[in-house]
């Protein structure tokens, strides 16, 4: 039988929060507890509540959702993701920043044509921001498209600096920066990572409300995920919040002719059922095509098969984010 009152550990783990997070909520919301009855030093919570509590949006102070896509595997689609996805909102009419944080700088080299940006310089990258050396707005390069625009904080390999810097003051920074931003114009705020959780990444993560994960179909990529599931809950023990939340997993380069995807694809969603987006984006080579043509694929090949998949994985992260979040 499932009992009425769960116990902390129980609550932390459901909620995704660290205990220290879970006595504050208690606190601040006068959460119904009960001894348990085999040791009244302990308190047991009641599994309705923590259920109504998981089931509320979370809050989000500032206008901006910021959102990173994260995997510590290499060559997933996470640069692909974020461009294709700040382009599909943009292309909603939403304001958008994207925030090129990999020093590989691939987003960059996608959206930029040469002329424009010159990968030895250190000034408008994050790591001029993280020195002092350049206010936040002054890495903004819009960059503006037939319908729409997309502001870019480019990247460059001096980013890896960020790495070696003190992780006391990198990772907390972007976060303490978002959250003080008030009159940020954006709706939207992507950040781009590398394959690796280091200090960069961290400090992406732990800027982030929400969490995208895009996983190659096949067994060790999913097996991989449960990293990340680890990487967030220290992510959200250093913020003391739900945040960052996962919002969801989904699998690129899918080959629907391949046993291997559809498998990878079950097993993901058994892991993980209420975190995996239903679109899966197809492996295609339109998508492949459009770093050379300097434009995301929304805008070379609208038609196309991976356009129209990171359209509807757009619509399906749009929902997620306003049935998650409120605005405080
Ligand atoms: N749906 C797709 N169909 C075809 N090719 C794709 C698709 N998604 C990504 N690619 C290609 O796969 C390669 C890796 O993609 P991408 O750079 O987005 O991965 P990544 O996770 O950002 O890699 P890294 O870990 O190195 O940063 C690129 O050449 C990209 O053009
Ligand atoms: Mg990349």
């Amino acid at each position: 039988m499932i009992s009425e009152y769960i116990t902390a550990t129980e609550a932390c783990e459901f909620l995704g929060v660290a205990p220290d997070t879970f006595r504050r909520i208690v606190r601040d919301l006068s959460l119904p507890t009960v001894n348990d009855p085999t040791d009244a030093r302990v308190k047991r919570y009641s599994r309705a509540s923590i259920i109504t509590l998981k089931q509320r949006p979370l809050q989000i102070p500032t206008k901006h959702r910021v959102i990173t896509l994260s995997n510590n595997k290499g060559g997933v689609s996470k640069t692909t993701t974020a461009i294709s996805l700040a382009a599909q909102a943009a292309a909603d009419g939403c304001r958008v920043l994207l925030i090129d944080a990999a020093p590989q700088a691939s987003a960059t080299h996608s959206l930029l044509v040469d002329s424009t940006w010159s990968a030895e310089s250190d000034h408008g990258i994050l790591l001029s921001w993280l020195k002092g050396d350049a206010p936040f707005q002054e890495l903004i390069k819009p960059i503006r498209f037939k319908d729409f625009q997309i502001d870019l904080i480019p990247s460059s390999p001096k980013n890896d600096q960020i790495d070696r810097s003190n992780p006391l003051e990198a990772v907390p920074a972007l976060r303490e920066f978002f959250e003080s931003w008030h009159d940020s114009p954006y709706d939207y705020i992507f950040i781009d990572t590398d394959p690796s959780f280091g200090t960069l990444v961290s400090m992406a993560q732990v800027g982030s409300h929400f969490v995208i994960c895009p996983v190659q179909a096949d067994v060790l990529s999913v097996d991989g995920t449960i990293q990340l599931t680890r990487q967030l809950q220290r992510a959200r023990n250093l913020t003391k919040s739900q945040f960052p939340t996962l919002l969801g997993f989904f699998l690129s380069r899918f080959d629907s002719r391949r046993r291997v995807c559809k498998e990878a694809l079950d097993t993901l969603r058994a892991a993980y059922p209420d975190s995996v987006f239903e679109t899966v984006i197809p492996d295609n080579v339109r998508v492949m095509e459009s770093p050379g043509q300097k434009a995301p694929v929304n805008l070379t090949a609208p038609d196309s098969k991976g356009a129209l998949a990171y359209k509807s994985l757009w619509k399906e992260v749009r929902e997620r984010v306003e049935r998650t979040a409120t605005s405080a």
